[in-house]
């Protein structure tokens, strides 16, 4: 949410920021704006709406300005305009700052600063942290400051820490001081800040899509830290002015990855890379020969994890859609007893944590605000907190006491795909195992381990559909409520079904058990209504048959994903998806397949911007 990004090297500034704020505008598109700093003075532009508007107010590049801030915006505290939009200066005009994340205190703080004089134009708590940073500048500049800045130090790093430290809330911050015109500071407090180290150039940016174009070297800035870059170098400290080392890491993935290549949007593009993303989480993990999992990253933490009676799964969105199969598995597999939770309620309602509760977060982004709120309470309390987390070195992988990561590479179309069925890989992975320490044969485990490595490439023959799936959402398009329903474990992918196409192609849609329909949602059916079932062979086949009978008595139009050779579903169908035969537990990793293909498919006939849906942005860093 929100990106912010920062360089100091020996090009030019400008087309470097632009070209980075692109790569991180799936963080936020309601404004832009970029500051460089050149000849003592700091030059501002932003503009509402996406960055291409702001390409077109900007001047010609200038070799002169090798120093400059920029930010794209998902607007918190007030509206999505010009006057809004960061760079945000203080009044005196020498500094400037880009911001992501939320200052609480920042009413307070405005009170304070004005009355002292201090004068505001915008509705942003960004602009308070700007005045006050500017306001202990001026203080130590003309002496009046009693806490006068220690003599080795600059007085604008001194003036950034002062400010800090008035700061609740949460921030990434790049700033820039006309004073300065050779110093970039960056710091951070709960909002990712990544500073990748290039030759001869620094680009400090809230995450690594910025960076890899540059350097693949990087430090990643814990919170409480700052970082002060010069031509020379930079130094790393906490915000109270203590030194910290950091270590140099390579950026895991490359340019190529992030990339869209020749697809239309990213979120085709990750849609067709699953194949490719669940081998690769999932390989080096199964071992075919000796019917076993290996997850490196949890090895230490197994044993606890066979012995707990309480495991809480922790999540938001469509992680928590994963979260929700995850707990099916191992209850199924493994006789844990497991609660999902939604990690945005999870701390507010006083859980009951005891000595051997184990909770794991998940997420793609490990950035999401409620998510790593949740796993910071769990650890509080005393539980083990596990992550399943996409993004390396990211805030809740680094929180989490231990975890596995997804390798489904870079993720940026706003909507969550490959990062799903890699999450349903990972829970399903951790659940065999766990379940062949525990609850089922070796064989059993075996047979899932074989059936396991078999969902890449049945995921592949469900994209061949893709085209046919096209013509049942154009056939559907001007319809306004949708229904999704599913039983057993594919009643999570019915809620995701429905999330899939609310969020991108602003249609309303429900996700149901299929059963609870006749309990009032089947009220919302009329002539014509399209029914989403999941109605793979299973356990709740006949049941499910049931329900899509009840729905198509009532004139509901009946869109069904079965198994492939199932010939006595075709007579309840309107229109007909199949998938590969797997086990009932494996299948969601199969059955969201056509329901992201068809709300992708429903979104571009409906004109809408699909990687960039509106109101949304990838990585919810805000509670
Ligand atoms: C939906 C979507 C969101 C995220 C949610 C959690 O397509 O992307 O619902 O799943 O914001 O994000 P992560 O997984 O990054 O914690």
């Amino acid at each position: 949410m929100c990106g912010i990004v920062g360089y100091l090297g020996r090009k030019a500034a400008q087309p470097i920021l632009i070209e980075a704020l692109k790569r991180l505008e799936y963080r936020g598109y309601d404004s832009a704006g970029i500051a460089t700093l050149s000849d003592g003075v700091i030059k501002i532009k932003k503009e509402q709406g996406k960055i291409s508007k702001l390409e077109e107010i900007l001047d010609a590049p200038s070799n002169d300005e090798k120093l400059g801030i920029a930010h794209t915006r998902w607007a918190t505290h007030g509206k999505p305009n010009q006057l809004n939009a960061h760079p945000h200066s203080d009044w005196t005009g020498k500094i400037a700052v880009v911001h992501n994340g939320i200052i609480e205190n920042h009413a307070t703080l405005k009170t304070w600063l004005s009355s002292k004089a201090v004068d505001f134009v915008s509705e942003t708590d960004t602009e308070v942290i700007a005045n006050l940073i500017g306001y202990f500048y001026s203080e130590v500049n003309s002496g009046k400051d009693h806490t006068q800045a220690p003599p080795d130090q600059n007085k604008f790093e001194w003036s950034v820490q002062r400010a800090l430290a008035e700061l609740h809330g949460t921030y990434g911050l790049a700033i820039l001081c006309a004073d300065f015109p050779k110093m970039l500071i960056g710091a951070k407090k709960g909002s990712p800040l990544i500073l990748g180290v290039g030759e001869g150039e620094y680009i400090l940016a809230s995450d690594a899509a910025a960076i890899v174009e540059h350097t693949q070297k990087a430090i990643y800035l814990s919170n409480n830290e700052m970082v002060t870059i010069t031509p020379d170098g930079f130094n790393t400290k906490t915000i109270d002015n203590v030194a910290v080392s950091k270590e140099l890491h390579q950026i895991e993935f490359s340019l190529e990855q992030i990339e869209i290549g020749g697809f239309a949007h990213y979120m085709l593009k990750e849609i067709f890379e699953q194949p490719e993303a669940l081998k690769t989480c999932m390989g080096g993990r199964i071992d075919r020969q000796n019917n076993r999992i290996k997850l490196g990253g949890l090895a230490s933490y197994l044993r606890e994890l066979t012995r707990t009676k309480h495991l809480i799964l922790t999540a938001c969105g469509t992680a928590f859609h994963a979260s929700l199969v995850g707990e099916f598995l191992f209850e199924h597999l493994a006789r844990i007893p497991t609660e999902t939770e939604y990690a945005s309620e999870f701390r507010y309602r006083n859980p009951i944590i005891e000595d051997q509760t184990v909770v794991i977060s998940i997420s793609q982004s490990g950035e999401t605000a409620d998510t790593l709120a949740a796993a910071e309470y769990a650890k509080e309390r005393g539980a083990t907190v596990l992550g399943i987390v996409n993004v390396v070195g990211s805030s809740i992988a680094r929180t989490t006491d231990a975890g596995i990561y997804l390798h489904a590479g870079p993720e940026i179309g706003v909507a969550s795909t490959k990062a799903f069925t890699a999450q349903l890989a990972v829970l399903t992975m951790l659940a065999i195992e766990l379940g062949r320490r525990k609850n089922i044969s070796d064989t059993e485990a075996g047979r899932l381990i074989e059936e396991l490595s078999a969902i890449p490439e049945k995921i592949s023959r469900i994209l061949k559909q893709s085209e046919h799936i096209k013509e049942i959402a154009s056939a559907n398009i001007k319809k306004n409520n949708w229904l999704f329903l599913g039983r057993g474990f594919n009643y999570p992918v019915a809620l995701e079904g429905a999330l899939k196409l609310k969020e991108i192609s602003y249609i309303h849609a429900e996700g149901l058990p299929a059963a609870e329909m006749k309990h009032g949602p089947i009220a919302l059916i009329s002539n014509g209504t399209p029914a989403v079932f999941i109605a793979t062979l299973g356990p709740q086949y006949d049941k499910i048959l049931g329900n899509i009978s009840e729905v198509r008595a009532r004139g509901g139009k009946i869109i069904v994903v079965a198994t492939e050779g199932d010939e006595s579903i075709k007579q309840y169908a309107d229109h007909l998806i199949t998938i590969p035969e797997a086990p009932e537990m494996l299948q969601p990793m199969l059955t969201v397949l056509p329901l992201q293909i068809l709300a992708y498919h429903a979104a571009v006939l409906r004109g809408k911007d699909v990687d960039k849906p509106r109101n949304l942005a990838k990585s919810v860093t805000v509670e």
